[in-house]
């Protein structure tokens, strides 16, 4: 151990020569470390979510080993440890019901080791903000490695987007427009590479808002999964948190407020995924940064959309990167942007996109041709959700952004799935879909079914959207008119629990409002009749038990009440 430096985390560990020092390091001798490693350099966490069961993932193993060549070059000691993956299209009943326990996984596996500083390695959807959530609580050295995104998708010549085309192929196949035969074959185009998914879908908009708050090098977000510069930029990642160690420049360093006000306007002009919300507002919590729900609309209602990507648009991540990706963006838009805001690779943002040249303007618009004026995280807010209700405007049908219909109501996901296609359902194009049970608390987890498909006999007719509304959250490849994360949710006894069928229901997108017409007395009789219809408890035990008794609704982040804040970290104790 060096006794010119302060000591590190992990010297407490290895820089021993007593038996706790001899337990450390001898245990370590076992995996082919030599002794000189123990000498007082930086420890580096790599914090990897790789699974076979994350597809998403599947390339982070190859990646990991990438990180760890640049943290030996740089004269630090790696050590990857794994983390608990969260595989988007396999999880049940959601993988955003263990969001909050990777969170607190990840963040008393790098509290409890002797690490100083973290690369964390994410990619699908819940990993990368549940391991920033962890992290973030404790708030060592920390830089982000993304799995990256797949491949564009192809299918009989053309480009088709993961997530986006599978609503349509879907709805293809529903109303016999497409063949089971093309269905199946789809899967193996859309999915032709490893990566995670290459619409503007959540994790790419995660990844994406991460580069935006300087927490990767620049296009982490947008390189393609397959391309040997990813492996590069693993690499660097590796020689730079050894650096960020040295410097002792943590998370929170760079993670402030700015940043994340950076992250609402990229997501804004990027078409990002309505997942980004309860996100950001999770770690903002960690951190006890004052970001609420409202500080999305107002930072993002003047922002047009500039990047051409399903489901917003037409092009793939890999268009995107090739047309300059991320910085290539952020310089068109530098002036809605906190440029002074430091990143992890010890430039301010502006430094690092200023003069980022885009190859391709139908990709990345120019502020003076965007894809759409109106882009960003609308809240709305009215006596069906007091504590507000998000839209994504550019997913959504213009005739419906000012809307009254009769609701037709679905109690929850299965009575949903048992009507929608009965021919005898009584709704129209003009109705509105209401979704229950799908909140938080309610599913448990909030899965993506807010985008609930139309009613095959109105497909038939040839309607191609319908305003929907729901405590559900919606897949970022998604699209639509959906009013999302309806709070407080039904199953918490907000108000949207006493909607029933043909109730008149108000939106207004330019005004803000949800309004069901009803009186303030006779919803408040609906809700205690159904206070009194409640049954017992369904979860009694495990995390699920844990989970509902102690998940904040969406305008909270979802995070479990006792995880809000940090305890940083230190350790008094030892082991032995
Ligand atoms: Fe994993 Fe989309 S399902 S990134």
């Amino acid at each position: 151990m060096s006794a010119k430096r302060p000591p590190r985390r992990s010297t407490k560990s290895y820089g021993k020569l007593d038996k706790d020092g001899f337990i450390h390091r001898s245990w370590m001798k076992s995996q082919g470390f030599p002794e000189h490693v123990f000498d007082g350099r930086p420890v580096i966490g790599i914090c990897n979510t790789w699974s076979e069961l994350t597809p998403c993932n599947s390339g982070l193993r190859e990646l990991a080993e990438y990180v760890k060549r640049g943290v030996w070059e740089a004269g630090g000691l790696p050590v990857e440890f794994p983390a608990m993956s969260l595989g988007e299209t396999q999880m049940r009943p959601t993988a955003m019901l263990f969001r909050n326990l990777l969170a607190m996984e990840v963040e008393e596996s790098i509290r409890g080791n002797p690490i100083d500083g973290v690369v964390l390695l994410g990619g699908c959807d819940k990993t990368t903000p549940g391991q920033l959530m962890g992290a973030a609580s404790v708030n060592l050295p920390t830089i982000v490695v993304s799995s990256g995104p797949m491949l564009n998708g192809k299918f009989q010549g053309r480009d088709i987007g993961s997530g986006t085309d599978v609503w349509k192929f879907s709805d293809a196949v529903r109303t016999g427009q497409m063949s089971p035969e093309d269905f199946i074959a789809a899967e193996g185009g859309m999915s032709r590479s490893r990566g995670s998914c290459m619409t503007m879908g959540t994790a790419s908009t995660v990844a994406s808002l991460t580069e935006a708050m300087g927490l990767s090098f620049p296009y982490n977000a947008t390189i393609p999964a397959v391309d040997a510069r990813r492996q590069v930029l693993a690499h660097m990642t590796g020689r730079r948190i050894v650096e960020l160690v040295e410097a002792d420049v943590r998370l929170a360093d760079i993670l402030t407020l700015e940043a994340l006000e950076n992250a609402i306007v990229v997501n804004a002009a990027v078409g990002g995924s309505t997942n980004a919300v309860v996100h950001l507002l999770a770690i903002a919590g960690r951190l006890g940064l004052n970001l609420t729900l409202d500080d999305f609309d107002r930072l993002s209602r003047d922002v047009p959309l500039l990047v051409d990507l399903m489901p917003s648009g037409r092009f793939l991540m890999e268009d995107f990167h090739y047309a300059g990706g991320l910085p290539a963006l952020m310089a068109r838009m530098a002036p809605k942007l906190h440029g002074k805001q430091m990143t992890v690779s010890g430039k301010t943002q502006e430094a690092q996109f200023t003069g980022a040249p885009c190859y391709n303007d139908e990709v990345i618009r120019p502020m003076s041709n965007p894809v759409v004026e109106r882009s960003g995280t609308w809240v709305v807010r009215g006596n069906l959700c007091p504590r507000g209700a998000i839209f994504k405007p550019s997913a959504a049908s213009p005739h419906l952004l000012e809307h009254v219909g009769r609701a037709v109501v679905f109690e929850n996901i299965e009575d949903y799935k048992a009507r929608i296609d009965d021919p005898d359902l009584d709704v129209d194009e003009t109705s509105v879909l209401v979704l229950k049970g799908c909140g938080p608390k309610g599913y448990p987890g909030m899965p993506e079914v807010g985008n609930m498909a139309l009613p095959k006999k109105l497909l038939n007719k040839g309607v191609t959207d319908m305003l929907r509304l729901s405590d559900a959250r919606m897949s970022g490849t998604a699209f639509g008119s959906v009013i999302l994360h309806v709070a407080p949710e039904s199953s918490a006894g907000g108000p949207l629990a006493a909607i029933r069928d043909g109730d008149v229901i108000e939106f207004s997108a330019s005004a803000r409002t949800l309004n069901v017409q009803l009186s303030e007395r006779e919803l408040a009789e609906r809700l205690n009749e159904w206070q009194e219809q409640q049954p017992p408890p369904t979860y009694t035990r495990g995390y699920a038990k844990l989970y509902v008794d102690t998940v904040l609704q969406a305008d909270q982040g979802v995070d479990l009440d006792f995880l809000v804040g940090a305890s940083g970290d230190r350790v008094d104790r030892e082991s032995h």
